[in-house]
């Protein structure tokens, strides 16, 4: 028999909340035949300031033992900005190589957006996510003083950049429209810029279906806002494509709905699976949170170990919960959760 051994980290904030829901539908949706086991660790600023730990070997050595991982939020205005991020989430991404962050947006019926009329908008954004200048390479000479030179590498490796660039054609390919488009800077990147087209045309002749396209990223950025609907699937850098997912997100029903996933496609590492949005502290613990970001990415998970029917429940459930909101007076965090579950169950 199927079964799903889920290592769950609520983490920080509203993280908590969402994740909660997120489980009850994982729950409801999966056919009785599939054992779901969860196990659940305490990563966060609460372990931080307890044990000045964000993440160790062995939790690593803990965390490779489950088929996947749901992650709520990490962060806290307590922890200085940088150490949960790079000594956290980063260093997850890097140890179990989740080189492809794959970050989809769909302005479902119903769902404000910004933009005028309600434009088509169905793509999906996949970033690199082992590389760019996230990497940690650069440094700082003559710090404080007025002369102060700082450098911020961004590291780009044929292997790295052609494994995504496949990914991406590859799930291009499996789309019905079929199209492509490279999000760079290569009038100015003349290095990097340079290594990721080479990569893509070389690609692209094995892939003569899918229609190619090239964007600088400053121009992605108004294309996103003026005509969403010109994109299918994006590959991108890790810097660029954090950039243009956030704006992403914004036009096609905002942070309350966006997914992601940070995939490792061998399976040699399991996979995570988390809301793009943070962790709120603001409104943490009030039940004003919106589940639906972390539902979605739980159905980008179920997506990923092959549960394709289990997914598109998910995702029909929220298409259907999204276009009656209107009506209906602000529900609680659980109060939607509860609502997607008996969506998704029946
Ligand atoms: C994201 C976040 C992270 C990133 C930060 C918190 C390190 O902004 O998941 O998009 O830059 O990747
Ligand atoms: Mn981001």
């Amino acid at each position: 028999s199927r079964s799903i051994n889920l290592a769950v980290i609520p983490g920080d904030g509203i993280g908590q909340e969402v994740v909660a829901e997120g489980l009850k539908v994982l729950s409801a949706v999966l056919p009785q035949d599939v054992k779901l086991e969860t196990k659940e660790y305490d990563f966060g600023a609460k372990r931080y300031h307890a044990t000045g730990e964000t993440l160790t070997d062995a939790d690593l050595a803990g965390l490779k033992q489950h088929d996947a991982i749901l992650l709520g939020a990490i962060g806290d205005p307590s922890v200085p900005s940088g150490v949960l991020e790079r000594g956290f989430l980063l260093k997850l991404r890097f140890a179990f190589d989740h080189h492809v962050n794959l970050r989809p947006s769909k302005l479902l019926p119903g769902v404000a957006t910004p933009l005028a009329g309600q434009p088509e908008i169905d793509f999906v954004v996949v970033r690199e996510g082992t590389e760019g200048p996230y990497t940690g390479n650069g440094g700082t000479i003559r710090k404080g003083t007025e002369h102060e030179v700082a450098t911020e590498v961004s590291v780009n490796t044929a292997f790295g950049v052609e494994r995504v660039v496949r990914d991406a054609f590859a799930r291009a390919q499996a789309r019905p429209r079929k199209k492509l488009t490279l999000v760079h800077k290569n009038n100015v990147l003349t290095f990097a810029g340079h290594l990721w087209t080479n990569v893509f045309n070389k690609v692209a002749a094995e892939y003569p279906e899918v229609e190619t396209d090239y964007i600088h990223v400053d121009a992605a950025t108004i294309y996103l806002v003026t005509q969403p609907e010109r994109f299918d699937v994006i590959v991108t850098d890790n810097l660029f494509g954090d950039i243009i997912t956030d704006l992403a997100a914004a036009v096609s029903g905002g942070i309350g709905v966006a997914a992601s996933g940070n995939i490792n496609p061998s399976g040699e590492f399991p996979s995570m699976f988390e809301p793009v949005h943070g962790s709120a502290p603001d409104i943490a613990g009030q039940g004003k949170a919106d589940p639906t970001a972390t539902v979605l990415s739980v159905s980008l998970l179920l997506r990923h170990l092959g549960y394709d029917t289990e997914a598109a429940r998910i995702e029909d459930a929220v298409s259907a919960d999204l276009a009656e909101r209107g009506d209906k007076p602000a529900r609680s965090t659980s109060e939607i959760g509860d609502a997607l579950s008996v969506r998704v169950a029946g």
